[in-house]
């Protein structure tokens, strides 16, 4: 079966080709311009994605060396993201679709994350646990099978990577702050400062504000002219923030992985690049013998073929989409079971 999968979520267009579960294809275009606003200008990125959706397609094909009409099934995100984002890759499938006389299914980016660990040759074994860590969601999963997906905790504020990119912005490290913070963390101390993880009531939820605000006041406090501040000073607060979310986020995974009976953890998402995060994940593994699985850098950030893998198990599922389906710019409330 060769699928077609399509993202433009975000600021990342993405044609992927698979076939037989096979990478043929891959193609991120990643729009690095918003670099310069500090954040993503939603209407450019829609016009990015705009310009370049097709020939990005074209460029797939003759990667992959198949013709259009060797497409069995098509498949793109329809959310969450922002909504003219998605409305460019999600009505360009359903428009491919139609003109092939061809399935189409509208995939779930977050799903899409979960399933990237697919792509991998070493794959998880369900139930598994996953830990989904990007820029707009932070949520820890138990997965059962394709369609039995429960959420056991999830972020009550920020996103761990909306933490990284607001914390670099404090210390003026530019936009996406993420791998400036994990490379300054590399020269620092992460005992420097003892930055707090949050206590909450409910067992599996998250809670970054109180640690990005921790790490403002500190900063408000040391270096009240923050021109002041050394690559040393910043290396250290880079490192003592990363290593509160760590603990943060070790927290709940070690937790549920004693509560419930899995065969594999798994770690992804565009944050599941960074080194520390995923040195604590193999330590877990390790110590209650769980099979690791963390999708290779290219697979964590958002990409096509994460997407058409899932729209293929959906396929596979019975779960097809018609040409009526829609974007949505949050995760919608049913989707996953919650405990
Ligand atoms: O999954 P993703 O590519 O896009 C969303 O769906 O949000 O995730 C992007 C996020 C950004 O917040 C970025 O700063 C963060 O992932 N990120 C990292 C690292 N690489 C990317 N955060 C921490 N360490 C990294 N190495
Ligand atoms: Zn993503």
């Amino acid at each position: 079966m060769t699928i077609l999968g399509l993202e433009s979520s975000c600021d990342e267009t993405s044609v992927s080709i698979l076939r037989d579960g096979k990478i043929l294809s891959n193609l991120i275009s990643s729009q690095h311009f918003h670099k310069k606003y500090g954040g993503v200008v939603p209407e450019l990125s829609s016009r990015a994605h705009l310009q370049i959706i097709a020939p990005l397609f074209k460029e797939a094909l003759t990667v992959a060396d198949i013709d259009k009409k060797e497409i069995d099934l098509i498949a793109a995100t329809a959310g969450p993201g922002l909504v003219g984002a998605l409305l460019v890759g999600l009505n360009f499938g359903k428009a491919l679709a139609y003109s092939l006389d061809k399935p189409f299914v509208a995939v779930n980016h977050i799903e899409g994350h979960i399933y990237s660990g697919f792509l991998m040759d070493e794959k998880p074994e369900f139930p598994y646990l996953a830990l989904a860590v990007s820029g707009g969601h932070t949520l820890l999963l138990l997965i059962e099978d394709d369609l039995n997906i429960t959420k056991l905790g999830s972020t009550i504020d920020d996103a761990a990577g909306e933490a990284f990119d607001k914390v670099a912005k404090m210390i003026g490290l530019g936009y996406p702050g993420g791998p400036k913070v994990e490379e300054y963390s590399e020269r620092g101390d992460r005992s420097a400062i003892k930055f707090p993880v949050a206590k909450l009531k409910t067992e599996y939820d998250f809670s970054f504000s109180g640690l990005k605000t921790a790490v403002l006041r500190y900063i408000q406090k040391e270096y009240p002219n923050i021109e002041n501040i050394q690559e040393a000073d910043k290396s250290d607060i880079a490192a003592s923030f990363q290593d509160a979310v760590v603990r943060a986020l070790r927290k709940n995974v070690e937790k549920a992985i004693n509560n419930f009976e899995v065969k594999s953890i798994s770690l992804v998402g565009g944050v599941a690049a960074n080194k520390a995060i995923g040195n604590m994940f193999s330590e877990l593994s390790k110590k209650y013998n769980k099979k690791l699985i963390i999708p290779d850098t290219e697979f964590c950030g958002d990409n096509a073929a994460m997407i058409a893998y899932r729209g293929g198990k959906l396929f596979e599922n019975n779960i097809i989409s018609d040409l009526t389906a829609n974007t949505y710019p949050a995760l919608p409330k049913n989707v996953f079971k919650s405990l």
